[in-house]
């Protein structure tokens, strides 16, 4: 503990030092509202809830490699504290713990988290990771309530539904701070398109936003908005073809893996991606746009706009969106899209808006036996 605290302010014209006795900053510190932007030395928690799993693991990994985080905190229900052992021999800043249920892990592990990224659950049985989101949801909502939450669990559709359901049954809901993580599909979509123009190493810059939800049908790729358009060329088939590609380019995987696993790699790639850029917004850097599945309350403004657009009202939905230190700071518009993408995201609709409503009605049924409580 040091004896003294300096406290420095500064003015167009003057800088003033004060200095105080730790007791009293600790005093004056008590009184600051717990949030991000008052945390003191810029430190940056990242919480990963899932992390000793196939995506879970790659993530923490490239988490620890991000020089912004300071602090990761891994959960799991098994293996964490292995791995965050090993995590923790690699020369970056982030200091690195490992949590398991016994003696309130979760909590632990979410104390003091800034950004809080959930792998948990189990590939392709969406029944089974309701349950796991939501519990993990309401430790969330109990221990770090002001924490960005990106959710990578599937089916995110619904998953992002539930944990925004939980954190209203405990007056913290924070539609600006959750997220879910659909960056996959603009990863996969600049590469497809960069591949296509036969140069990968285009795909770093490749930019296509991708709208709508996270899965089949409601995956919609804006080819026509891509920095690097198609070639004139690119026959219709061609483009049906893309599109369902980066639409179902998960069950590629899932076959190439003789259907022992499904995208785990580029998952953790694309949520740390994703993560970093949270991260660099909340930190205070402007301008940051990336797609996002979003409740639309948000942005009112822009969420009526896109409304508009659509032609109906989604409690959530995946636009480009602009990020600040509070997160959600815009959602845009989809812009000019053509026929055939409106008819993708008219497709999109209905399967979304019957994936929201699962998600909301698991979260009614839940309560009406047990109480929303860790
Ligand atoms: N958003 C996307 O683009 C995307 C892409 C691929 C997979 N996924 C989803 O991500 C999830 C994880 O996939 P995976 O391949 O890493 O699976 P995995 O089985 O390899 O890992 C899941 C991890 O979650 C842990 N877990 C289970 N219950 C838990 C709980 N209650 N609390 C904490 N941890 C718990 C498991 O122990 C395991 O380590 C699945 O739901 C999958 O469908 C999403």
């Amino acid at each position: 503990m040091p004896e003294t605290v300096i406290i420095a302010a500064r003015d167009s014209s003057k800088v003033i030092l004060i200095i105080i006795s730790p007791l009293d900053a600790a005093f004056i510190y008590s009184f600051l509202p717990s949030t991000t932007s008052t945390k003191l030395n810029n430190m940056v928690k990242a919480v990963v809830l899932g992390a000793a799993g196939g995506i879970g693991q790659p993530l923490a990994l490239l988490l620890k490699a991000n020089p912004l985080v300071t602090e990761l905190g891994l959960f799991d229900i098994v293996n964490t504290p292995g791995v965050a052992a090993d995590l923790s021999h690699i020369s970056t800043p982030a200091k690195v713990e490992g949590y398991l249920p016994p003696d309130d892990g979760l909590k632990k592990a979410l104390k003091g988290a800034d950004i809080v990224v959930i792998p948990a659950g189990v590939p392709r049985k969406p029944g089974i990771n309701a349950g796991i989101v939501k519990d993990l949801a309401t430790g969330i909502a109990t221990t770090a309530p002001k924490a960005f939450v990106l959710v990578i669990s599937n089916p995110v559709n619904s998953t992002v539904p539930i944990v925004a359901e939980v954190f209203k049954k405990f007056g913290t809901f924070d539609p600006k701070r959750l997220f879910g993580v659909t960056t996959l599909d603009v990863v996969r979509a600049s590469t497809f398109v960069a591949e296509i123009h036969g140069d990968l190493s285009l795909s770093k810059d490749v930019v296509v936003p991708v709208v709508g939800g996270h899965s089949g049908v409601t995956i919609v790729p804006l080819l026509s908005q891509s920095s690097h358009p198609l070639p004139a060329s690119f026959a219709k088939e061609a483009l049906d073809t893309l599109v369902n590609r980066i639409q179902f380019g998960g069950d590629e995987v899932v076959k190439a893996k003789s259907g022992a696993g499904s995208a785990t790699l580029s998952m953790a790639y694309a949520g740390a991606e994703f993560a970093a850029k949270i991260i660099r917004a909340l930190k205070g850097e402007k301008g940051i746009v990336a797609p996002s599945y979003v409740s639309v309350t948000a942005d009112p403004t822009g969420g009526a706009a896109l409304s508009k657009e659509l032609g109906q009202e989604l409690a959530f939905f995946s636009s480009n969106i602009e990020l600040g230190s509070e997160g959600v700071a815009k959602i845009n518009p989809l812009g000019k899209i053509t026929e055939a993408e409106e008819v993708l995201v008219q497709a999109a609709l209905p399967e979304l808006i019957k994936n929201i409503e699962t998600g909301v009605n698991y979260v009614t049924e839940s309560y009406k036996t047990e109480e929303p409580r860790l």
